[in-house]
């Protein structure tokens, strides 16, 4: 598969899920862990654009597949916008649901490039955060979508 369009490949047994190969086998440990119930979606990155979390998804299943993690982002060292309105809005506090809000909220804006506040907190229902209470999430999304600042 792809990560971050860099090819990789590995042997992998059946039942090695998604996100573990991303840390284990790729090295990538941007794409968390937070839960052991396909809930919180501290795991998500996108599969050929799609925003998925990945610890609901077999390696093997992605064979051959584009996955962009939270470390392919940013270009270079500029931070994708999504990045910048969490940094701006500080719409983060321990950080552990950060990679995964950040790559749905992403995937949110593909579809919804101008969402309402509603539509940004329905968008984002599967990805839980045990700090920041959600507001300057909520805020940092419409922020990125060109709608309102950090305040
Ligand atoms: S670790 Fe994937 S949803 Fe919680
Ligand atoms: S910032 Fe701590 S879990 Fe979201």
């Amino acid at each position: 598969m792809k990560i971050n369009g860099a090819t990789v490949s590995h042997d992998v047994e059946p039942r090695t899920l998604l996100v573990h190969y991303i840390r284990e086998n790729a090295g990538l440990t941007g794409t968390n862990i937070g839960c052991d119930s396909s809930s919180c979606g501290a795991c998500t990155i996108h599969i050929n654009g799609e925003s998925v979390k990945s610890c609901t998804v077999f390696a093997a299943q992605v064979d051959g597949a584009d996955i962009l993690t939270i470390e392919g982002l940013a270009d270079g060292e500029t931070l994708h916008p999504m990045q910048q309105a969490f940094h701006e809005c500080h719409a983060l506090q321990c950080g552990y649901c950060t990679p995964g809000m950040v790559m749905a909220a992403v995937s949110l804006l593909k579809e919804v490039p101008k969402p309402t506040e509603r539509e940004v907190r329905i968008g984002l229902e599967g990805n839980l955060c045990r700090c920041t209470g959600y507001h300057n999430i909520v805020k940092a999304v419409l922020q990125a979508s060109g709608q309102g600042g950090a305040q």
